[in-house]
């Protein structure tokens, strides 16, 4: 694992973005695996500033995204798909047939699931994907629990979860019980991962996936396993660890 530090949000958001930015430009129909959350707007900001300069082109990358609250449209504010059109897509020039999200509004499970990880497998696989991290050390949404879950699934949202993404919500019961997402074997099988995080309330999750033992109650633990790890955090983030 490479561990980046940055000073700031901001920091870390370039950083991060130089990284997306290298791949984009070295394979141009490159596969991105993407993330929600309010860690990587700021590096999907950067994107699009350099995009908007004329130093990075999106016409043949594609996309799939880590995972999409059960229940929410695209057209809700709320959920994964609007959330990255309006915070990348749409200010991009990325074709939008060549970006994937699970499909939230699918009450059939099985087929869900299978239809996603079909998608991904005739992507081709992914080539980087970036991930945020839970507090409770969560990636994507696979929650911590007593397995590491492989493919894409349907999970129940710890409460701890609806807690910290309440903010997005007019309530808490307003927030999605349940969530597809990619699983821990599709994400272990990207061939490159970069992790962005940013603030004290990730500290403990950050130091553990790093440093502690490797079990699905932290789920980020498993990246301790991959080949290719980037980490791209703020001081905040960093400040269990006292050997960086
Ligand atoms: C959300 C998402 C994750 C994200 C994480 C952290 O629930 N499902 O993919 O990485 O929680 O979010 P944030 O970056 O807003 O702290």
């Amino acid at each position: 694992m490479r561990i980046y530090k940055a000073s700031s949000y901001d920091e870390m958001s370039r950083k991060a973005a130089h990284v997306i930015s290298a791949l984009v430009t070295l394979k141009p129909d490159c596969v991105l695996g993407l993330a929600t959350g309010s860690s990587p707007i700021g590096t999907y900001k950067q994107l699009i500033k350099w995009y908007q300069d004329g130093d990075l082109d999106f016409s043949q990358v594609k996309t799939a995204n880590l995972d999409e609250y059960k229940g929410l449209t695209k057209e809700n504010d709320q959920s994964y798909y609007y959330f990255m059109v309006h915070n990348f897509f749409k200010d991009i020039n990325i074709n939008m047939n060549n970006t994937n999200i699970p499909d939230g509004t699918n009450p059939d499970t099985a087929a869900e699931c299978a239809r996603y990880d079909q998608a991904i497998a005739d992507l081709g696989g992914v080539d980087l994907q970036l991930l945020g991290l839970g507090r409770n050390g969560h990636i994507g949404f696979n929650e911590p629990g007593d397995a590491f879950a492989k493919g894409t699934h349907c999970i129940d949202l710890q409460p701890s979860t609806i807690d910290a993404n309440k903010r997005f919500f007019a309530s808490i019961d307003d927030v999605p019980k349940q969530a597809y997402t990619m699983g821990i074997k599709t994400i272990m099988q990207a061939r490159k991962i970069l992790l962005v995080a940013s603030g004290e309330d990730k500290a403990q999750a950050l130091f553990d996936s790093v440093n502690g033992p490797i079990t699905p109650r932290v789920p980020g633990s498993i990246l301790q396993l991959h080949p290719d790890v980037t980490i791209v955090a703020d001081m905040a983030a960093l400040s269990r660890f006292t050997d960086l």
